[in-house]
């Protein structure tokens, strides 16, 4: 569950930094991408070179080493972790997230990202105890930052009680089951996905249409009915089938799939248009089968209504996902979808890439919120992204509070 995760290890000021040790080693060989930010007290407790071999990654301590030119390390680091976790946490790094401080390379990383933070103090249980530092954790509590707590017994200083750093194999359990989509995450809410292609007729025997199969948009209804959502699927034809408890409706046309997706949409918590809708559709659909004739053939078309704009313009409090599959400017024609139609995030794929967009089983996809956040995915099975898709979105929508 942890491969591939990309965890930012804060290690701060304490002699539970020694943990923090076998911890980097057990999420490392768990095949976790782990990124350590030392505090410079922390780096009198261990050096960063047993971190940088632990992890085989740099290690961080200092603000302003900017170790690649084309980056601010603060903000690159905030931005690529899936999850910050700080072990040990010292009473002094609790006081500063919670005064909104920034004044080290730790603690900057903490203001600039979004990814979930994990706490796992370890401190005296005197300092534990006073209440400067409970009204602290009570704040961060409420902000949405999550504890580990420390285990009680023999702590370093002498005393005996609660303030000992958490075992890292307790504090990499927490993690795995936060971490991997877990059966809890959308119990409750309904989720309205649409998946593959649409056909528009011409007559009786021949339809426009595209390569999409599906297979994005199943493996999406797949993994929020695994996250114990309720889920309704509007798919255009397709050869797939699921065993997954799914409400499955099957639309042919643009306009099939637009009055199903306008029916369900009002009572949907989270709703994601992964389906490849034609933009046009033949002005005339022959009853009879048209016949050849010398010469070429010109066909007129019409638009067909853009559902997911409408969508926008109806939303209340649903989160709405949109995809775009693109072949130039990604980003930014991405970008411009979210403002256009009223998105709280977009799934965009470069359909020109190898093993990414139509028809194959993998794919490689940035993942765009409506604040700017941008996370791109590596190449992966579609099961993969859409289960890390549906992680973002549960992220993005518990932030905002929809
Ligand atoms: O099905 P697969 O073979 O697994 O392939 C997956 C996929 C490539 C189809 C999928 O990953 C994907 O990118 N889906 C969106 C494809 C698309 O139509 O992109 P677009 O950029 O043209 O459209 C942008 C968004 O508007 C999409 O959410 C689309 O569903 C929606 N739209 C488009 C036109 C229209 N008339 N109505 C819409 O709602």
């Amino acid at each position: 569950m942890l491969k591939n995760k990309n965890i930012v290890l804060g290690v701060t000021g304490g002699i539970a930094a020694y943990k923090a040790c076998a911890l980097t080693s057990k999420l490392t060989q768990k095949g976790a991408n782990v990124r350590v930010v030392m505090t410079e007290s922390a780096t009198q407790f261990v050096t960063p070179l047993t971190f940088q071999a632990l992890s085989r990654n740099p290690v961080y301590t200092d603000t302003f080493d900017e170790k690649d030119p084309h980056k601010i390390a603060h903000i690159d680091l905030a931005d690529w972790a899936d999850v910050v976790l700080l072990a040990p946490t010292t009473a002094n790094m609790i006081g500063k997230i919670a005064g909104g401080l920034a004044d080290d390379m730790l603690s900057t990383i903490l203001l600039a990202t979004q990814a979930p933070v994990y706490i796992a103090p370890a401190m005296n249980v005197h300092m534990y105890q006073h209440p400067a530092v409970i009204q602290n954790m009570q704040k961060l509590d409420e902000w949405g930052y999550k504890f580990i707590e420390p285990g009680s017994g023999y702590l370093a200083c002498g005393y005996v009680g609660k303030g000992r750093l958490e075992e890292p194999e307790t504090i990499i359990t927490v993690l795995e089951k936060d971490l991997h989509v877990p059966e809890r995450l959308l119990q409750g809410l309904k989720v309205l996905i649409s998946a593959g292609p649409t056909r528009e007729s011409i007559d009786p025997i021949r339809f426009f249409t595209n390569h999409s199969s599906g297979k994005m948009g199943f493996a999406l209804a797949e993994a929020a009915a695994t996250a114990g959502a309720d889920v309704t699927l509007i798919t255009g034809p397709v050869s797939l089938t699921t065993d997954k408890p799914i409400n499955r409706i099957d639309v042919n046309t643009a306009e099939e799939m637009y009055q199903a997706m306008l029916a369900h949409f009002p009572k949907q918590d989270i709703v994601i248009k992964s389906a490849a809708v034609a933009d046009y559709r033949p002005t005339v659909t022959y009853k009879q089968k048209m016949k050849k004739q010398d010469g070429n053939l010109s066909i007129e078309m019409e638009r067909t209504n853009d559902i997911l704009k409408e969508l926008g313009r109806r939303k209340q409090n649903q989160f709405l996902v949109g995809f775009a599959a693109e072949t130039e400017n990604v980003l930014s024609y991405a970008k411009k979808k979210i403002e256009q139609k009223n998105l709280d995030a977009i799934v965009v794929n470069d359909v020109t890439q190898s093993g990414a967009g139509f028809a194959s089983d993998t794919n490689q996809v940035t993942y765009l919120n409506r604040s700017g956040m941008e996370k791109q995915l590596d190449l992966a099975s579609k099961q993969d992204i859409a289960a890390e898709v549906i992680r973002l979105i549960v992220q993005d929508r518990t932030k905002g509070e929809h």
